[in-house]
């Protein structure tokens, strides 16, 4: 049966809470289709009062796309694409603690996150999205033209180096840290989305090192207005977690924040990452051919 959707914007930039919907029972077409529209438009969307085992989130999460199996955070035992992000009570530092695009360090990026809340701390722990739509939407015609023609290069090996955030020591998790040479991609820094045609940037402070064809000390002045610029807060919303929720967003045109303000308490995650479905995959290597300078 087709659900019955109602939908909620929360912010000016981005966001929608989606009610109506059951995630835990089988959807029909119809229903993920008005689900996939919502969040392309409204680039993150958010369910509330769900509950979902893991084979649950992984049935969801696979009608948008395969589920990606993540090179460093281990997945639960015999449901690997589903990754927990445990923060313990003695745990000092999160996962996901800075502005990020989830998976940019790979070839083929994810399209979209699905992150299910087990256990929220009473106070904390929030979750915060910056609209990448808005924030190019926001720039000159001229500085829009300049990056039009630039791509960057993305790579874990900072952010899941031994000195890097995400492979920090934990009792909650465990990150393994990239070891040896982890690859280099390139991808525009204007995607164009697939499905919305809307302008979207796409660097990030994680995983961006340099424009390509430049050196790094050059990139920095450029890649540093942009992070700054990227997370004006006019851009942004702010998802307060409670049992049961759900965040669903589109790494193409968001990037996230998970706020580390709740030291003592436990907060307990599932997240499913959705790669796009190989025809996707084959336009978006195409458009970075398009991109790329002929020599
Ligand atoms: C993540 O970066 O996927 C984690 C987000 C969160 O835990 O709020």
């Amino acid at each position: 049966m087709t659900a019955n959707l109602k939908i909620r914007r929360v912010a000016g930039a981005l966001g929608a809470e989606i009610s109506g919907v059951d995630l835990a029972r089988e959807q029909d077409d119809a229903t993920i289709a008005a689900i996939r529209k919502t969040l392309v438009e409204h680039q993150v969307v958010f369910f509330r009062d769900q509950a979902l085992t893991p084979a649950q989130q992984v049935a969801f999460g696979a009608r948008f796309g395969p589920l990606n199996i993540h090179p460093y955070v281990a997945g639960m035992p015999g449901q690997p694409e589903v990754m927990e992000i445990v923060k313990e009570p003695e745990d000092r530092i999160n996962f996901g603690g800075g502005w990020h695009s989830d998976m940019s360090f790979l070839e083929t990026p994810a399209i979209g996150s699905i992150l299910y809340a087990v256990e929220v701390p009473q106070f904390g722990g929030d979750t915060l999205f910056a609209s990448q739509a808005a924030a190019y939407d926001a720039l000159s015609d001229g500085l829009k033209r300049t990056l039009e023609g630039l791509s960057a290069v993305h790579s874990a090996s900072r952010e899941y180096s031994a000195q890097g955030h995400s492979a920090q020591k934990r009792k909650g998790m465990q990150v393994a840290e990239a070891d040896g040479y982890v690859g280099e991609y390139v991808h525009p820094m204007v995607l164009t989305h697939p499905e919305t045609g809307r302008k979207a940037l796409y660097v990030n402070p994680a995983f961006t090192l340099r424009i390509d064809g430049w050196k790094t000390s050059e990139s920095k002045a450029l890649l540093g207005y942009l992070f700054e610029h990227c997370r004006y807060e006019g851009f942004t919303c702010r998802f307060r977690w409670e049992k049961g929720s759900v965040a669903f967003w589109d790494n193409r045109s968001v990037w996230h924040f998970a706020l580390n303000d709740y030291p003592g308490q436990r907060r307990h995650m599932r997240r499913v990452t959705v790669d796009p479905w190989p025809a996707m995959a084959e336009q978006a290597v195409e458009a970075r051919l398009a991109a790329e300078p002929v020599s």
